[in-house]
């Protein structure tokens, strides 16, 4: 189903009209000049294969840049060879810079620890080596399910060095959601932890995997390698459980790389559609390489002397790009922190932003506006004077949110680079380059130098300026997708066949009058929770499958703190109608549906609010009318229900709504 971009958004943004032109010392200095646009205009793929030769090093150097004749999948730089993990770590030891810091970490309850260059050299071949000695090798997939450890950025890293692709699941996942990653990737090898610290405690990870294995589609599976975080007690199958460290101590810190074609598969990483199965977006690694060095190095403005900080998760796509092949690949100096902002204090970030020196920091709107919620007393305690640039990224950032961003977190100087991309991007496409851009609070407005985006009417007619309508690319780029795996239809159906021949991002967005993009959500059937993509018909089908339900319909509805927030509509089976008839009953089938829903996908997609009710609104053709439904649960007067099949329905919902409260 696809729906017009959502109006309320539209109207705030037409009226933002501040900009934020930058400040000379820092244009002076920065990595990227206005002739970057020049250059790219003047000749796109020769500018893309400057960019591969000057910031990746290549093993056996290309002579093709695009090779499009296949498309919609892309080929780049395909007669080239190369390994990522190389690029990532071992070329900065061979240029001398082996003692650099690549990661400080910080353990949630307060343990650090250092890691050069150097040692993630040495770590990276030995896990490769115990990776070997498996039986992994080149076209093996493994999956990944850890917290946020170096462990983490070393065992995608061995896997990129043999040649196997990673497919890492957010350790937020349930078992179940786990259990049809690893079937649909047919891993061979899991990695995964006993446990990672949440909030002030351990909190166990490896029961998942065990219950994840006994489930249907993953014999696959040979070993599990277990990191040893919080040396909780575990459960433990021999022959195929095998602690990470003690394969390491065995292993040889001499380890080849695998060189790659170019087109080699990199990674896999699973991401919500608009249907109930998730998609394993496929990256493979020259073309992604280069993309992500080269919009780490110009759109963060790194420089030597930066300590960098991206907040996500490796978990998700922004943690790939921007906390292990952007910035390793560009030999930078990073931050990488295991828990939430707010343990043991909800200081905790401006405190490591102040002990490190943090010098640019990338997150996600819904963090700064949960900041904002605390006050920006907490902030305003420690030393944010080493930050000079911030990024914003997940989801649209209100202009509120990014002037309190400016304001209380870059001491009104830091530029804000509100960055614009998806999984499927590989990397970022829209954005302000600091120092050239004058920036506009609530817009990522400019596609990068070397890529083609566009906001485009119904018919694919480019909107004028002032105009709204669907966002899309309409050049290949070399970070983009080669994929969706195993399954090359719903790849071509999914992003290439609303508008033929040009890729649909499935966002909504708008131009202002001097062609900035503004992006206005989704205009699909997936939501936007604090930055992370659900989908609702995934959600839909958990809650469906649990033995009370009948029918669900779920929507995403505005949310000041995280973007939106799941709300469900459910109607129960005849036999347990009667069990929300009063408040308390109400309850407990709200609880007990939401445990439901966290089991089958995660504590990160449990809706928000669940409201029992008698009917759902449809089309004649039995279509659910989400809209009316967001009218119900944003509070609004419900819109025009006259397409419904039985227009009292509205009434019915709203009567027993107002009822049960
Ligand atoms: C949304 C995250 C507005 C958008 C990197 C996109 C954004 C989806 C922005 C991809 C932004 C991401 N402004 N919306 N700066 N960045 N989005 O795959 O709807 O988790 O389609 O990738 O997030 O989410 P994904």
């Amino acid at each position: 189903m696809t729906t017009k971009p959502e109006a309320p958004s539209l109207e705030n943004l037409l009226h933002e009209t501040r900009a934020f032109p930058p400040a000379s010392a820092f244009a002076a200095q920065a990595n990227a000049q206005a002739s970057l646009y020049d250059e790219a205009a003047a000749d796109r793929l020769g500018f893309w294969a400057t960019q591969a030769r000057e910031l990746v090093s290549w093993h056996t150097p290309f002579t093709q840049t695009l090779d499009w004749s296949d498309a919609p999948v892309a080929r780049w730089f395909a007669d080239g060879t190369l390994n990522a993990a190389y690029n990532a770590v071992d070329r900065h030891v061979e240029a001398g810079r082996g003692d650099r810091v690549a990661i400080h970490f910080e353990g949630e309850p307060g343990d650090t620890r250092t890691v050069t260059y150097a040692d993630l050299q040495r770590d990276v071949a030995r896990a490769a080596n115990a990776l070997n000695a498996l039986g992994v090798s080149k076209g093996d997939r493994v999956v990944i399910y850890l917290p946020m450890l170096v462990e983490s950025v070393v065992a995608m890293l061995a896997c990129a060095r043999i040649g196997a692709a990673h497919s890492v699941v957010f350790g937020g996942f349930s078992a179940d959601a786990l259990r049809s990653r690893i079937a649909d990737a047919e891993a061979t090898l899991v990695i995964t932890a006993d446990g990672g610290y949440r909030r002030g405690a351990p909190s166990a990870l490896k029961p998942a995997v065990d219950e994840a294995l006994a489930g249907e589609g993953t014999d696959t599976v040979r070993h599990v390698l277990v990191v040893r975080r919080t040396g909780q007690e575990t459960a433990w199958t021999p022959g195929r459980d095998i602690w990470w460290h003690d394969a390491l101590e065995s292993a040889d810190t001499f380890h080849e790389p695998v060189w790659v074609d170019a087109e080699h598969p990199l990674f896999i990483l699973y991401t919500s559609g608009t249907t109930g199965k998730p998609k394993g977006i496929l990256h493979t690694t020259g073309g992604y390489l280069t993309q992500a060095a080269y919009t780490h190095r110009y759109v963060f403005d790194l420089k030597d002397d930066d300590v960098y900080w991206c907040t996500a998760d490796i978990g998700w796509v922004t943690g790939h790009s921007y906390v292990v092949y952007g910035p390793l690949t560009n030999g930078a100096t990073q931050v990488i922190y295991e828990g939430t902002p707010d343990t043991p204090h909800r200081g905790r970030w401006w405190e490591l932003v102040e002990k490190y020196g943090v010098s640019i920091l990338y997150t996600a709107p819904t963090a700064i506006r949960t900041c904002m919620k605390w006050g920006e007393d907490i902030p305003a305690a420690f030393d944010l004077s080493s930050l000079r640039l911030l990024g914003s990224v997940g989801e649209p950032i209100n202009p509120e949110a990014w002037m309190w961003y400016r304001r209380v977190i870059g001491g009104d100087t830091a530029p804000i680079v509100d960055t614009w991309w998806q999984t499927e991007t590989g990397a970022i496409m829209i954005s302000p380059l600091p120092g050239v851009t004058a920036t506009k609070p609530g817009s990522a407005q400019v596609p990068l130098p070397g890529i083609a985006a566009d906001v485009v009417d119904d018919e694919a007619h480019p909107v004028p300026d002032g105009g709204g309508g669907y966002l899309v690319l309409t050049e290949p780029w070399p970070a983009m997708l080669r994929g969706i795996w195993g399954d090359r239809q719903r790849y071509e159906d999914t992003y290439w066949s609303r508008f033929r021949g040009i890729y649909f991002a499935g966002d909504g967005a708008k131009k202002d009058d001097d062609g900035d993009i503004w992006l206005l959500g989704r205009v699909d059937d997936v939501m936007n929770v604090s930055g992370h993509r659900l989908s609702t018909t995934e959600i839909e089908s958990a809650l469906v499958s649990h033995d009370i339900v009948a029918e669900a319909a779920v929507v995403g509805a505005s949310d000041d703190m995280t973007g939106q927030a799941v709300v469900a509509f459910v109607i129960l089976r005849g036999e347990h109608a009667d069990r929300a008839s009063t408040p308390e009953g109400a309850e407990a089938v709200q609880q007990e549906l939401r445990n439901h829903v966290a089991k089958e996908i995660g504590p990160i997609a449990k809706p928000k609010r669940i409201l029992v009710v008698p009917e759902l609104p449809k089309t004649r053709s039995g279509k659910i009318m989400r809209r009316l439904l967001r009218d119900v649960a944003e509070n609004r007067t419900v819109g025009d229900a006259t397409t419904l099949a039985d227009s009292s329905v509205m009434e019915l919902i709203s009567a027993g709504l107002s009822a049960g409260r």
